[in-house]
């Protein structure tokens, strides 16, 4: 096969960041995707519709009138969000749900939750809103491992979530273990995940054998092999619960390559053609559209995009890096080879 038409993919985990920097991030995306679900863990955290507003508009304000882009505003979870904020996200077309950081978990994530039970009166808010549930899905105590953070979350957490909130929609995001694969599955349809690029082409070897590799480092951290796999299992299992994430998250080369680097891989100028390299590798080109196109809207409930995509087989390289006007950044799989290229949108 040398092309390939999908549906217009969309990208339900992204971050494109705040100030000029959108006028990197926003075409970069926009370049591919038509919706996408905008992270709000900026400083300060966008914890209200009137600032995801606010947010959107200056992410409208940096697309290129050639290009059409959807920015799906997510909104922050915090221990003072009220039901009240929860029914006004409800009824406004430009949210689509609430971001659970534990806090301390990851990038900007202080202002995030502190105790996942209280959160109890706002869970029954959003599953009578119909308004969904977007998890980071790891617990941040010293004493677990971080290897073992996203299990324990699940064990500790979303099994309780789910039992005490049947009709609430989930998304456990950036999975990163067979245990998350297991919990989705087994879980009724109103739960789903997002899986990344990274964790579908990388294990923890490639973070850390043959020195340390910055730009491969991101949260959940790369896993073992063997949950590698199962994630590659989820993505071609076909099953609809399991849909295209990237997880794009930029931070320049000072604040990567450091004594003590930022978490987050900038994938989001190569995303679709990294997806297409997994799916060509595992010989399921097939499968690409559902899981990069269909699946997401579906859960969602939102209609698929009219638009159709085409990639051709044609060897390129990832540029080493790209200069934004918050300085250079390295995008993930920089220097390396991808074998799909994006042809055409129309
Ligand atoms: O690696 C990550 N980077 N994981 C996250 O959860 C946040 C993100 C960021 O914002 O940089
Ligand atoms: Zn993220």
């Amino acid at each position: 096969m040398q092309q390939l038409t999908l549906i217009r993919p969309d990208d339900w985990h992204l971050h494109l960041r705040d100030g000029a920097l959108l006028n990197s991030t926003v075409p970069a995306s926009a370049r591919v995707f038509n919706r996408a679900v905008i992270m709000p863990n900026l400083v300060p955290p966008v914890t209200t519709v009137a600032m995801a507003l606010d947010y959107r508009q200056r992410i409208m304000s940096a697309l290129p009138p050639s290009m059409s882009f959807e920015p799906m505003m997510a909104l922050y979870l915090t221990a003072e969000t009220s039901a009240a904020e929860v029914a006004k996200a409800a009824s406004d077309p430009h949210i689509i749900g609430f971001k659970l950081y534990p806090s301390g978990a990851t990038t900007n994530s202080a202002a995030g939750v502190k105790s996942v039970e209280a959160l109890a009166p706002v869970l029954e808010a959003m599953q009578e809103h119909q308004v969904p549930l977007l998890v980071h899905g790891e617990v941040t105590d010293g004493d677990i491992d971080i290897f073992d953070r996203e299990k324990v979350f699940i064990d500790r957490h979303l099994v309780p979530i789910t039992t005490q909130f049947p009709a609430l929609s989930l998304v456990l995001e950036h999975i990163t273990t067979g245990d998350a694969v297991d919990f989705v599955s087994q879980a009724n349809d109103k739960v789903a995940a997002t899986i990344t690029p990274q964790h579908l082409l990388m294990n923890r070897n490639d973070l850390l054998v043959g020195g340390v590799r910055p730009h491969n480092y991101c949260l959940p951290i790369l896993k073992r092999r063997e949950h590698q796999q199962r994630l590659q299992q989820a993505a071609l299992s076909g099953s609809p619960k399991f849909f295209l994430g990237t997880d794009s998250a930029p931070h320049v080369k000072a604040n990567k390559e450091t004594s003590c680097g930022c978490a987050g891989c900038y994938s989001a100028p190569a995303a679709i053609e990294l997806y297409a390299e997994f799916f060509s590798q595992h010989d399921a080109l097939d499968k690409l559209e559902n899981f990069a196109s269909r699946f997401g809207a579906e859960f969602y409930g939102l209609p698929l995009n009219q638009q159709r995509l085409t990639l051709t087989r044609s060897e390129w390289a990832v540029p080493q890096s790209l200069e934004t006007a918050d300085g250079s950044i390295v995008p993930y799989y920089a220097g390396q080879s991808l074998q799909w290229q994006l042809a055409e949108l129309g």
